[in-house]
Order: structure tokens, then C-alpha cells, then sequence
């Protein structure tokens, strides 16, 4: 089992990972010493392909745990399903020592996440994430939050999992296009931080496409290294976690302009990931290799790099709007050479605009 320890001001936490750790949870909770009882919050989805065995592996460890379900999809990540799990962690007794553990993907960790944080003011939060996704991003670096009409994420606080388990078995009954979303997150942490993960994503996509246990988790694994070296380094995102953020600005206006349904979330910062590093090269930062680079790799992996029928006119909008709640400048990290990124305010309205007509043709 590979481990990925998470070190932060307030303790830290390891993350294992390995095929197979969903049948260890029991064994890896129970020397954390938390009360004998835990709720299990998964959707319906993975509920039924890995509820079961995650409630056997608990038990077996001598806990009393039970399953909460909610239904598969963004719309689970509100207050009203918040308030729902509330009330089963009410009717199954949780204490301040029960566990609150999040199994699925980052909609079922963002959720239980937030529970956990509000839930008799924090219980312990366990992460056992099962989408690509979550396992290189989203369980890693404390972020939980649910969603408000206005908008995503508007709920929320950082509030870190005690233990991350990423069994990396579980990845073989992931739908190819959510497989895709995942391996965008884990494109970006080369381009932002290792040249020669990004060549090894190269040299081992077929592997990757096949979901080869070993390269699996060694993305995994690197991934996870990387973006814990970020967070502590910046636990609450001050400054040189934004490094992060790379491909998300252009990406997260892809999906707004497209009503978040035409784009999975990766999809879209493969795209802004494109538009990032075309941006980089007509500003001078890096070269038209880097740039084909990072576009052969996505295609690669059947990410997108540009969004057909999209208007810039609309992705202008939705930068501008971004501009406004981040208090009047948009933080670009633009791509100096794969493995190094910088971040700059200073971006003159007209390569965007040539950055947002591009992928848009
Ligand atoms: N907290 C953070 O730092 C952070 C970072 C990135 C994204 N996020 C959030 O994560 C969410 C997206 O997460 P996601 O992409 O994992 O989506 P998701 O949780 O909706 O999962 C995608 C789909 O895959 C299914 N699924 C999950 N695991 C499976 C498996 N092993 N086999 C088969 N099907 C499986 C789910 O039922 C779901 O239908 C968004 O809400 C986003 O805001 C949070
Ligand atoms: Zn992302």
C-alpha cells in the first residue's frame, strides 16, 4: 500500500492508497481511536457496487456502522441533503467522537465533508474517495462545501479528513468519460509541477487508458504528493495554492457558459488548460511546444481542448463576473515550460479575447 502523508498545522493524515483498500477501511479506522460508531454516506450508485463491503470491512473491525444514501449527481451537494444526513447521524447516535465517512466521489466528499465540519460543531471526516477525481483531487486538501442556488461551493469551510483511503480497485467500474474528467486534474499537476510525470503520462497513456492497476497508482500516488506538497505549503489558499487553479479559469467559464451539463468538470479545465497555455505563449512566457504538448497529451486522454459553439463574447462574461467576486483581478497561472507555472495579473484584455476566439473556432 503506497502512502501519501498530508502535513498541516492542526496534525495532518495519510492517505493510502492501494487496490483493495475498501476491504482495509475497518482495520485503518480503528487505530484512530474514534467511537464505535460511524455513518457512511455514500450515493446510490456506489452505494450498491461498494456499500456492502465497506460496511463488512467496518463491522469486522468491531464499529456499528451505517449507510446513508443520496441520490447520484451535483443536485446532492445542498443544504436539504445536508440536513437529511443530520438527521440519520441524530438517529444513529453519532457523539463527537463517531466518524462521518464519505465514500464516492467528490459530490459524496464535498457533502459528508461539510456535514462532518457542522455536524455537533466537526466529527471526525474519513474520506474514502472512488472516482478518479476525488482520489486526486478533491479529498485531498480539506475543501468541503455544498452548493446555493447562486451558485457553486457558496457553502463551505476547510475542514480536513482524518484518513484518506483511495482504493484504487474501485476505479474499474468508473464510467471511461468520468475516467477522462479525473486524468485533466492529473495532466495539470505535471504542467504545474513535475516535467517528468508529465512525460511518464506520455509515455504510459495506454496503460493509463486501460486502467492498469500499477500506473494507476502511481498517478495516483504522484498526484496526491503534489498537490499535499501545495496545501502545506498554503493550507488556506492564500497564494501559492492558486498554482492549483491552473486551466480553472477559462474552464470553470466553460462550464457556466454551457450550463454545466455539456462539459464534465475536467473537460472543462482541459480546455481552459489549453487556452491557459496558448495564453502563456502569445504573452511570450513559453514556447508553441509546450503549448502542443499539453495539447497532445489531452487529446490523448479524449479530453476536449476546445469548446465547439461556445461564443467568446459568453466566455468573456463569465470571466468578467469571476473578476468581479475575486475582488476586480483574475489571477492567471500561465505555464512558463511544462513543470513550471507563475502567477500573473497582469494580462492584457487583448490576448484573452485572441485565447477565447481560438477555442472557440
Ligand atoms: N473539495 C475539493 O477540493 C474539490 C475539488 C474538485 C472537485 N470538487 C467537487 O467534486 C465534485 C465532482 O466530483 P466527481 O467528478 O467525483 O463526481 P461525482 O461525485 O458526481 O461522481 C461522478 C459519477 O460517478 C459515479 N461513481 C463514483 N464512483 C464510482 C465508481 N467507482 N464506479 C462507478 N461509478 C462511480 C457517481 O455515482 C457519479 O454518478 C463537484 O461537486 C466538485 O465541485 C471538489
Ligand atoms: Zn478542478
Amino acid at each position: 500500500m503506497a502512502e501519501v502523508k498530508v502535513r498541516l498545522s492542526g496534525g495532518g493524515y495519510t492517505i493510502h492508497i492501494a487496490p483493495g483498500g475498501l476491504d482495509k477501511l475497518g482495520g485503518l479506522v480503528r487505530p484512530l481511536n474514534l467511537g464505535d460508531r460511524v455513518l457512511v454516506v455514500a450515493d446510490a450508485t456506489v452505494a450498491a457496487l461498494y456499500g456492502e463491503r465497506a460496511l463488512v470491512s467496518l463491522r469486522q473491525a468491531g464499529m456499528n456502522a451505517s449507510l446513508a444514501v443520496v441520490p447520484p449527481g451535483e443536485e446532492s451537494k445542498s443544504l436539504a441533503a445536508a440536513e437529511a444526513l443530520y438527521s440519520q447521524a441524530i438517529d444513529h447516535g453519532l457523539d463527537r467522537k463517531s466518524a462521518i465517512i464519505a465514500v464516492g466521489g467528490g459530490v459524496v466528499g464535498d457533502l459528508a465533508g461539510f456535514v462532518a465540519a457542522t455536524y455537533l460543531r466537526g466529527v471526525p471526516f474519513i474520506q474514502v474517495p472512488t472516482t478518479l477525481l476525488a482520489q486526486v483531487d478533491s479529498s485531498v486538501g480539506g475543501k468541503v462545501a455544498v452548493n446555493h442556488p447562486a451558485g457553486k461551493n457558496l457553502i463551505g469551510a476547510f475542514y480536513q479528513p482524518r484518513l484518506v483511503v483511495a482504493d484504487t480497485g474501485v476505479l474499474t467500474t468508473l464510467p471511461a468519460r468520468e475516467l477522462a474528467s479525473g486524468l485533466a486534474e492529473v495532466v495539470k499537476y505535471g504542467v504545474i509541477a513535475d516535467a517528468d510525470f508529465f512525460a511518464y503520462l506520455g509515455a504510459n497513456s495506454a496503460a493509463v487508458l486501460a486502467s492498469e492497476p500499477a500506473v494507476i497508482g502511481e498517478i495516483v500516488r504522484r498526484s496526491c504528493e503534489i498537490k499535499a506538497a501545495v496545501v502545506e505549503q498554503d493550507e488556506k489558499e492564500s497564494h501559492l495554492r492558486m498554482i492549483l487553479n491552473f486551466g480553472h479559469t477559462i474552464g470553470h467559464a466553460v462550464e457556466a457558459a454551457t450550463g454545466f451539463t455539456r462539459y464534465t468538470h475536467g473537460e472543462g479545465v482541459a480546455i481552459g488548460m489549453y487556452g491557459a497555455a496558448r495564453l502563456s505563449s502569445i504573452l511570450g512566457r513559453c514556447g508553441g511546444e509546450t503549448v502542443a504538448a499539453v495539447a497532445a497529451l489531452l487529446e490523448r486522454f479524449r479530453l476536449p481542448t476546445v469548446a465547439r459553439g461556445c461564443r467568446a463574447a459568453d466566455l468573456a462574461a463569465y470571466l468578467a463576473r469571476d473578476k468581479k467576486s475575486v475582488g476586480g483581478t483574475i489571477n492567471w497561472v500561465l505555464a512558463d515550460a511544462i513543470g513550471r507555472v507563475a502567477i500573473s495579473s497582469e494580462v492584457p484584455e487583448a490576448a484573452v479575447r485572441q485565447v477565447l476566439e481560438e477555442i472557440t473556432r
